[in-house]
């Protein structure tokens, strides 16, 4: 069946028909209106690519870095929390998929592995995505562990001082981890393909913060409502600056929008930005990450590391970031259509769809080596294009 998705989309329709209702819209759902998630990959249209001919690109070079490290194409696998949810291979199929095809992958502070299992079976490029949380003391035992488990970069969230309003989830009544309520039996009933592992295998955990809640809360208290607990609305640049000078390396700061905040970023020693509105699940009217990009660069100089985050559904919307300036781009949820449709092979075909229309795009565009991608070969499309 993989071998018969062609595209993110196709992808996309197969999760669909494999996962129970409530855990695809989780996966799949923004904020409100969905506005900015629509946005995110609708501006991506709004942008055309002109090249050039008779350039000989029998050879294509895609190789770069992200955060210091050598990858095969600048694609990064973006941070997601719960992963085990949408299929028993969880971090790990995911790993193993990102490590084949030599791509950076970033696990979520809410992720379903321990860092130390992740990194140990990861050889790709690792980040680790972290918060800073109103426990300091839950912040600085990350930093510390992942530079133990060998972690290479972190990429602070900063867009998350309260969770989004996800109407679909209030919808479904989904919980956290999914309980067996008579409203979602159906559902679940209906997805035996999904159910049935999922109920029976290894144990939903947030397999890293699952320790603090023992630790720090006598009173008894969920996992689940212990981390809504401690996102903490009182973060400002200063935990920047504590967070740059504790960690030491590569630090990027996942959530920035305007070039302001770009320049305050690297002057509080990050390394770099991604540029996110969290894929239409936060600030519903949030601009498009895409277009972000060449007033960010146009402010940061060349120096800084610019990934656009949100709506890349295509090989050809990396070819556009980096066009305008970024360095590269991450994908969430289309890796995890493939995950949910397939396991580690699902997220093998979303990996190989991308990067083969990336090449393909490279080779179309008369341009033989991502270093040569230039300002040049993209613009504004007139009025009127479909998008
Ligand atoms: C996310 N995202 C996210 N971001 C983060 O910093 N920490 C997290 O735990 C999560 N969890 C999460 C779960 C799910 C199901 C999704 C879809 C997304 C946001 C993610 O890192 C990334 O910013 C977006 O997914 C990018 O948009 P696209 O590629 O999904 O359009």
């Amino acid at each position: 069946m993989l071998n018969r998705a062609y595209s993110i989309a196709d992808l996309r329709g197969q999760a669909r028909r494999r996962l129970p209702r409530p855990i695809f819209d989780y996966i799949d759902g923004g904020a409100d209106d969905e506005l900015a998630l629509a946005n995110n990959t609708g501006a991506f249209g709004r942008y055309e690519i002109v090249p050039d001919v008779l350039n000989d690109v029998s050879t294509i070079r895609t190789a770069s870095t992200l955060f210091g490290q050598a990858v095969s194409t600048p694609l990064m696998l973006a941070p997601t929390g719960l992963t085990r949810m949408f299929h028993p291979g969880a971090e790990d199929a995911v790993a193993r998929a990102a490590a084949r095809h030599g791509l950076a992958y970033a696990l979520s502070t809410m992720g379903t592995t321990r860092i130390e299992d992740w990194a140990s079976a990861f050889a790709g490029p690792r980040i680790f995505q972290i918060y800073v949380f109103r426990d300091r003391g839950l912040t600085s035992e990350f930093i510390q562990r992942c530079k133990a488990a060998g972690v290479h970069g972190l990429a602070l969230t900063v867009d998350t001082p309260v969770a989004g309003n996800r109407e679909r989830d209030h919808r479904n009544g989904l919980s956290l981890p999914p309980r067996l309520t008579l409203a979602s039996l159906a559902h679940f009933a209906m997805h035996p393909g999904w159910s049935l592992p999922a109920l029976t295998g290894r144990k939903f955990d947030l397999a890293n913060v699952s320790h603090r809640v023992d630790a720090l809360s006598r009173r008894s208290m969920s996992l689940f409502d212990y981390i809504g607990s401690q996102f903490d609305r009182s973060v400002t640049w200063k935990d920047v600056e504590w967070l740059a000078a504790e960690w030491g390396g590569p630090l990027s700061i996942k959530g920035v929008m305007t070039p302001e905040d770009a320049r305050r970023a690297v002057d509080c020693g990050a390394s770099g930005v991604m540029l996110s509105n969290h894929g239409g699940r936060q600030l519903d009217d949030a601009p498009a990450p895409v277009d972000q990009i060449a007033a960010v660069r146009d402010r940061l100089g060349d120096g800084p590391e610019i990934i656009c985050d949100g709506g890349v559904r295509r090989g050809s919307d990396l070819f556009k970031a980096l066009a305008l300036g970024a360095n590269g781009v991450s994908i969430g949820r289309p890796y995890l259509y493939g995950l949910a449709a397939g396991g580690e092979a699902g997220v093998d075909r979303a990996l190989s769809l991308l990067l083969a229309e990336f090449e393909r795009t490279l080779t179309l565009a008369g341009v033989n080596d991502i270093a040569a991608i230039s300002p040049r070969h993209v613009r504004a499309a007139p009025a009127g294009r479909p998008a």
